[in-house]
């Protein structure tokens, strides 16, 4: 059980309404955040911790365009080993301690020929092909129903206004479907052409569990992969942690960006 009431002294003053998950390789976004304050997971008693390189393990609160916001500097994944129950466990903190909506990024494939690496997808719908669900188990009705509905998982209005905000930089955001995985392999290419048969636009080892998480406790999502790669057989030469990192940071750029300027407009009040 993660302890909600150091949580939130931890937290002091900061009253984030809005928490943002930062994938691998675009932890940029933290240093963006105006007066920080660092929270280590490691402090917060229950709070799981990271074990991927390029995943802090830590929280940074603060001020982003003209919002309060929670950066979650590291997240948790299927590969690491743990129950996805885990990850329901802290999008439920986060909404325990004032938050409302949620800002996902992650790094993901492409798997469609137009989506390059280095560009980013804004996230429409997913397919969890990962096997798991972070709310299998018995369900607490205080925090959400029992059959959550996800046909607007990924909110139609934040939508619209990422994608407005998008244009007037000229950055493009073109909006795709996401495929889970469980990982850690990458996947083979005949999996890679399977996913395309299926509808997906990008294939990652995140996401789907915190999405489906919020959801279930009425807190708003939107969420954007950066795309790092190719799937593979969709290009010639293998891939490495390090190319996934590497397109993650020239992506996080234009990311951070789009995140400010939404901030400057949605404030969720
Ligand atoms: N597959 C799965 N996860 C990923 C990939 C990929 O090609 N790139 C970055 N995360």
């Amino acid at each position: 059980m993660i302890d909600i009431k150091r949580f939130k002294n931890l937290l002091a003053d900061k009253t984030p309404d809005t928490a943002i998950i930062l994938g691998s390789g675009l932890g940029g976004l933290a240093a963006a955040v105006g007066s920080p304050l660092t929270i280590d997971y490691a402090d917060i008693d229950g709070f799981p911790r990271t074990t991927v390189a390029g995943h802090a393990g830590k929280m940074t609160v603060g001020r982003l365009g003209s919002a309060e916001v929670l950066c979650m500097q590291g997240r948790f994944h299927l590969y690491e080993g743990y129950r996805p129950q885990v990850i329901a466990e802290v999008v439920q903190a986060l909404k325990a301690v004032g938050i409302r909506q949620l800002i996902i990024t992650n790094a993901a494939g492409s798997l469609n020929p137009d989506f390059a690496p280095g560009s980013l997808m804004l996230i429409k719908d997913h397919i969890n092909f990962s096997g798991q669900n972070p709310l299998t188990g018995a369900n607490d009705d205080n925090i959400g129903p029992r059959f959550p509905d996800m046909s607007n998982a990924y909110d139609r209005d934040l939508r619209q206004t990422m994608k407005r905000l998008a244009e007037k930089r000229r950055i493009p955001l073109p909006e795709g479907v996401y495929m889970m995985v469980a990982g850690p392999n990458f996947e083979t290419a005949a999996e890679i052409r399977a996913f395309r048969i299926l509808g997906a636009d990008a294939v990652g080892m995140s996401t789907v569990p915190e999405v489906i998480a919020a959801i279930h406790a009425g807190i708003k999502v939107i969420a954007v992969s950066a795309i790092t790669n190719f799937g593979t057989g969709m290009q010639s030469t293998p891939l490495s942690h390090e190319e996934t990192l590497d397109n993650a940071r020239r992506a996080s750029e234009n990311l951070t960006t789009l995140i400010t300027d939404f901030l400057k407009e949605n404030r969720n009040d």
